[in-house]
């Protein structure tokens, strides 16, 4: 019999290129196991290059008092006690390893005069603890791990976009995709799989995800292969993102912005965060300061576009061009805007997905034998509100247990079951997505599905929106039926449009299900119809499927970590003030 797909085999299969995948495959590699790592858009290009400002580790150069318990204390703190304590102790226990790590890869971090790693300060943190590279850490970190990578010799395929996780018996035996390109198709078995293909925060209008990344890939992997996902609703979303162009909504101006000293002011020249975090003003959390710049533009003190202004101009010009170079040229380019001279207009931005996959705390592995996740397309560490820094380095942590983890599974797996029915189920949903000849653009309906999440569930939530936004949602679906899906000369680009769209709609059900769940204000969460922080809430939102939301507790805070955080859950600032 002739095969209709290119096979092939590998001992574990990393899908996603960022900085996890190419973690966790250096891990596997450095451990002589076969790795094989699979993207959808170029390796040097992947979301991880984005990231700016910096990546956390208690290395206590700056402020000596620093220490591996305070970071965690601090993250657990502004997680408003959803982030598990066991992940937060890991990542934060091994942080300084993860910086080792890096610097023995040759990572460039910045320096003091006598060499000392520098650390600048970024919001809610208690010390000085994100290292960093100017404002391009994650780009730094992308090229360090991709050189470390080929190194040793790491296969890398990205042009290779993964449709199906394949499972028997709920085991996983590998992947199914096909070639951007040529549309080639491939099976790949895999004893084990990482899944590090990110969160979903490109189901908003405003974003600081690009086209085409962050649709909610993982969630809909995770989920079809029988996984769930914890928190979807806890989004965070950045208070500064660009305006203009219409075309870049939502670009990143990095939190480093105002980590070196930069001023919020709205459209009467108001330091505005005097009146919400009056002790940390700017560098008060993102949750505070999102909801703070929200609020002054809702309540009719914004910028003639709808923004709040954030001014780095009475800053030393050298500071602006060392420290923030990606912010000026980012400027320069976008908007012909000189931010040694001139304020930026921002507004906030979807940024990052707290919430992800569900995993267990210590080694990530989820509801199905042989499948992890890591990264963003995870859950555990973040809670209600994720410190700035801390993403880059649970992807090192993190990249590197899963790796440890999906090897000791392979290693001692006996056999690998596969099934030609699951295969033949990954081939079918391919067919008939091209056999659809609809009249509904897939574009159009992603615009659709972008403009329902940004109404219904942006930073500010109520029920009658969220469920407003849950039948908007089934309408999107049902037009989904009617797709057109039309890879041309150029690729097979539509195809993966078709299933990014998939995903995402899968993301934004499990995001209103899980909104309309939580009914109260925390962090990121802000529920204008319960304004108050509820503690029989203190829990995590599981979500298994549509309407099917469950409540997960979380196991107590140390004491010794419990004793270095503060004794309020404060809501100074937030709705209900
Ligand atoms: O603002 C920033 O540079 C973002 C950093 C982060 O989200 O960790």
């Amino acid at each position: 019999m002739k095969t209709t797909e290119q096979q092939i085999a590998t001992s574990v299969l990393v899908i996603g290129t960022g900085g996890g995948g190419l973690r966790a495959a250096i891990e596997l590699a450095e451990q002589g196991v076969e790795v094989l790592a699979l993207g959808k858009r170029p390796r040097s290009d992947a979301h991880t290059s984005l990231a700016a400002g910096g990546i956390n580790a208690a290395l206590a150069t700056m402020d000596p008092e620093d220490s591996w318990q305070q970071h965690a204390a601090d993250t657990l703190q502004e997680s408003y006690l959803l982030a598990n304590p066991d992940t937060v102790r890991i990542v934060t226990q091994g942080a300084a390893e993860g910086i080792a790590d890096l610097e023995r890869y040759g990572m460039p971090f910045a320096r003091e005069a006598d060499g000392r790693i520098s650390q600048r300060f970024f919001g809610a943190h208690r010390y000085r603890r994100t290292a960093f590279a100017g404002d391009y850490t994650g780009l730094e970190i992308q090229r360090t791990l991709i050189n470390r990578a080929v190194q040793l010799g790491v296969p890398i395929l990205d042009t290779i976009y993964v449709t199906r996780i394949l499972v028997r018996d709920n085991r996983v035996f590998g992947a199914y995709g096909f070639d951007l390109t040529t549309g080639r198709r491939y099976v790949i078995h895999a004893d084990a799989v990482i899944l590090a293909a990110g969160g979903h925060t490109r189901i908003w209008r405003r974003t600081s995800s690009r086209r085409d990344e962050n649709t909610g890939d993982s969630f809909r992997l995770a989920v079809q292969a029988g996984g769930r996902i914890r928190d979807p609703e806890l989004v965070q979303f950045h208070p500064s993102g660009l305006i203009e162009p219409e075309n870049a909504a939502g670009t990143l101006v990095s939190e480093a912005a105002r980590g070196e000293g930069g001023q919020l002011r709205n459209a009467l020249g108001e330091r505005f965060m005097a009146r919400y975090d009056a002790e940390r003003m700017e560098l008060s959390t993102r949750d505070r300061v999102a909801l703070a710049a929200y609020t002054e533009i809702m309540e009719g003190r914004g910028t003639p576009n709808g923004g709040v202004w954030l001014d780095v101009s009475h800053l030393p010009r050298e500071t602006i061009m060392r420290r923030l170079p990606r912010v000026y040229q980012t400027l320069l380019e976008l908007q012909m805007l000189d931010i040694t001279k001139q304020p930026i207009e921002i507004a906030p931005t979807a940024h990052y997905s707290m919430g992800g996959v569900w995993v267990r705390p210590d080694d990530h592995s989820t509801d199905v034998e042989g499948l992890f996740a890591v990264g963003e397309a995870a859950s555990g560490l973040h809670g209600a509100n994720r410190l700035g820094g801390n993403s880059l380095i649970e992807l090192l942590v993190f990249g590197r247990i899963v790796a440890e983890e999906a090897a000791k599974f392979s290693v001692g797996r006996q056999s690998q079951e596969r099934s030609v029915e699951a295969v033949a189920e990954a081939r079918a949903e391919i067919d008939d997505l091209l056999a659809n000849d609809g009249e509904e653009n897939v574009r159009a309906l992603q615009r659709a599905l972008r403009d329902t999440m940004t109404s219904r569930a942006g930073v500010v939530r109520d029920a009658p929106g969220l469920l407003a936004g849950i039948s908007e949602l089934g309408e999107i679906e049902e037009r989904m039926t009617r797709m057109g899906v039309h890879p041309d000369i150029a690729g097979f680009q539509d195809l993966a449009h078709a299933f990014d769209l998939k995903s995402s709609a899968l993301a934004a059900r499990a995001t209103l299900d899980a909104a309309l769940e939580r009914r109260e204000t925390r962090g990121c969460h802000n529920r204008s119809d319960f304004p108050d922080l509820d503690e029989s809430l203190q829990v995590n939102m599981v979500w298994s499927g549509p309407g099917e939301v469950v409540r997960e507790s979380i196991p107590p805070i140390p004491d010794e970590l419990r004793a270095l955080m503060r004794d309020d859950l404060s809501t100074e600032g937030k709705l209900v003030e």
